[in-house]
């Protein structure tokens, strides 16, 4: 049966392909086919395919422009929320500033509680055996010795610090309460001899700036004795008191010495 199928199939094919062949052969001997109509085909096809391309790349066109439309809505909200970012850093950064003054003032607070107690706490913001008071630490330097204003000016910035001055109320109490006798003030050097004055009078007085170089033999230099202050020939000896600026009170300083504190 199968066989005689595949035969049928196969004469099938034959006659086909005769047929193919035949129509072949009879379209090979007719006239060549006149182009114009082939080529307007080929042509309206071409135009169409033209159209559709530049409908495409419009479109196509269209999409791109949106795109860079988005990306450049993108970009100019990236910066407006990068410099909002910006401030708010800056806001934040301020305010922890802020937060870290305050908090050093609430540590100088503290630490000045605890110097009242204990002259030499670890939170004082002074070299040891320097005194503190407001901003400043003050030495009183070897003091039975005594020198010349100048070499104590040189003795005092060897401590990177300068003699004595007296510039605020506050200052001129602590220094009362030191009863000074005998030790040179950081008041300019002066051409003449002026008259003693009462302490309390000496804030006003032209405190020594680092800048007069010439101080020669026949000047006269400030000093203080107790609430008087005097002017001598600088020449003179007398006992040295410096100060310098005291540096920030840690907060660590303060905790570590109470640990320690507690230990004892
Ligand atoms: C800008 O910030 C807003 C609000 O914080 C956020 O929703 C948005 O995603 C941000 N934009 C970009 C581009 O980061
Ligand atoms: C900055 O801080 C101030 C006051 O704390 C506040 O009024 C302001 O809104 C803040 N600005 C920003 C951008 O966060
Ligand atoms: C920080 O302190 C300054 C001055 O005290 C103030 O002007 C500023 O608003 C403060 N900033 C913040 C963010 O609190
Ligand atoms: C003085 O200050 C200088 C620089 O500011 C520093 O190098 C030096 O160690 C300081 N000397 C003393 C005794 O503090
Ligand atoms: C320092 O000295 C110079 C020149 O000798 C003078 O011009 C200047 O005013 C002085 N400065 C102070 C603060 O005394």
């Amino acid at each position: 049966m199968s066989e005689e199928v595949t035969y049928a199939d196969l004469k099938f094919q034959d006659s086909s392909q005769t047929e193919n062949i035949q129509k072949f052969d009879k379209f090979e001997k007719e006239d060549p086919p006149v182009p114009s109509h082939v080529w307007r085909q080929g042509a309206l096809a071409l135009t169409l395919l033209c159209l559709l391309l530049l409908i495409g790349l419009g479109v196509f066109g269209a999409i791109c422009m949106e795109k860079l439309n988005k990306l450049q809505n993108f970009k100019e909200e990236l910066q407006r929320n990068l410099s909002l970012q910006l401030m708010q850093n800056t806001n934040s950064s301020q305010k922890i500033r802020n937060l870290s003054i305050k908090l050093e003032e609430i540590a100088t607070k503290l630490c000045r509680e605890l110097y009242t107690k204990n002259k030499e706490h670890k939170c004082k913001p002074c070299p040891e055996e320097w005194m503190w008071h407001d901003d400043k630490c003050y030495l009183l330097h070897a003091y039975q010795r005594q020198e010349t204003w100048q070499k104590s000016d040189e003795i005092c910035s060897g401590y990177n610090a300068s003699l004595l001055t007296i510039k605020s109320k506050s200052v001129l109490e602590f220094i009362k309460s030191l009863m000074l006798s005998n030790f040179w003030l950081g008041l300019s050097p002066r051409k003449d001899n002026p008259r003693y004055r009462n302490l309390d009078t000496v804030i006003l007085l032209h405190w020594f700036t680092r800048n007069t170089s010439v101080i020669n033999d026949k000047m006269y230099c400030g000093w203080i004795h107790y609430t008087t202050v005097y002017y001598t020939k600088c020449t003179e000896t007398k006992s040295i008191i410096c100060e310098k600026l005291a540096q920030s009170v840690k907060i660590e300083s303060i905790l570590m010495s109470e640990v320690l504190d507690g230990r004892k």
